[in-house]
């Protein structure tokens, strides 16, 4: 187990109760998505895991370590979080400045040469890199401020709506960058409001409402909409479920094809329950 959150809570000045009894734990590799209505906590949660935010009640543990015994610098080593607005994170001249600042502190020239020659390779930005990080277009943007954490190398990645605001084009590209990084064996944790970016690549779903975690299950079970408790899930927390549950569901009880899964989450599965053999007889 990477993280543990032990009966978490956190209160904002004003007696805002951003989270109240978390518990949540997360082994090496898993690849999360944490979703959840606007102000449920996504983000203050996700600022427990590197330290940026300390625990008004509970513990969080990195690695077994707990996060009021570790400053930010030493827990963004291992923990590396890409914020919801990459203006918030990037501040350097150029691109490669951008890549090599934190780096430069902790590796010696040669080495810092060589991490940011493998990170832009990973990022496919080897051409931006006299650029000025302002002057991007926000889904290279966020890419680059993805790339400045990844050159760090931490084990865990976390990401606060990376495909949020973007077109198709940008979403496709980010969402290239997180799956290089996954495939590398990291423990990724998305925050995000895209179901469908869910469907196709969590293992596992946390569903907030309210400061609370209330849902916590495969992506298939948290969408599987015949189900009564994952229906009353997903409408406290306010998704809009991938529109192949919603397809499977409407076939199920509105045309009444009885046999027709409702666990089914990706237009890949619907195509092959449908040109499955299961099809005859209907
Ligand atoms: N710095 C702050 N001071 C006071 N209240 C805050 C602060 N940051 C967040 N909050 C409040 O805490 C609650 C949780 O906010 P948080 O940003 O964690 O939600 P979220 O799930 O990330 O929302 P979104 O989907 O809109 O990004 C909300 O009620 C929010 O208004
Ligand atoms: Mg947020």
């Amino acid at each position: 187990m990477v993280i543990e959150t032990r009966n978490l809570y956190h209160v904002y000045p004003g007696n805002v109760q951003a989270l109240q009894d978390v518990n949540i734990k997360i082994n090496v590799g898993e690849f999360t998505a944490i979703v959840g209505q606007n102000g449920s906590g996504k983000t203050t949660l996700a600022l427990h895991l590197n330290g940026l935010l300390k625990p008004t009640k509970g513990d969080v543990f990195i690695k077994g370590k707990n996060t009021r015994n570790s400053d930010v610098e030493e827990l963004s080593k291992v923990v590396g979080y890409v914020y919801q607005n990459p203006n918030h994170q990037l501040f350097n001249l150029t691109v490669k400045q951008e890549l090599a600042f934190s780096l430069k502190r902790l590796l010696s020239k040669e080495e810092t040469e060589k991490r940011l020659k493998e990170t832009v390779e990973l990022f496919g930005i080897q051409d931006i890199l006299d650029s000025n990080p302002f002057s991007l277009s926000l889904p290279v943007k966020k890419i680059v401020a993805m790339a400045a954490i990844h050159a760090m190398r931490p084990e865990i990645f976390v990401l606060d709506e990376p495909t949020t605001g973007q077109d198709f084009v940008g979403m496709k590209l980010i969402e290239k960058a997180i799956l290089n990084v996954s495939r590398e064996g990291k423990t990724i944790i998305v925050i995000t409001h895209d179901m469908g970016f869910v469907a196709r690549h969590a293992k596992r779903v946390i569903v907030m409402a309210e400061g609370k975690v209330i849902g916590d299950d495969e992506p298939k079970k948290i969408f599987d909409l015949s189900n009564n408790g994952a229906k009353r899930v997903i409408r406290e927390a306010r998704i809009n479920p991938p529109h192949t549950s919603l397809l499977s569901y409407a076939l199920r009880f509105d045309y009444n094809l009885q046999n027709f899964p409702t666990d089914i989450i990706t237009p890949t599965q619907f195509a092959d329950v449908v040109s499955s053999n299961k099809l005859r007889g209907w």
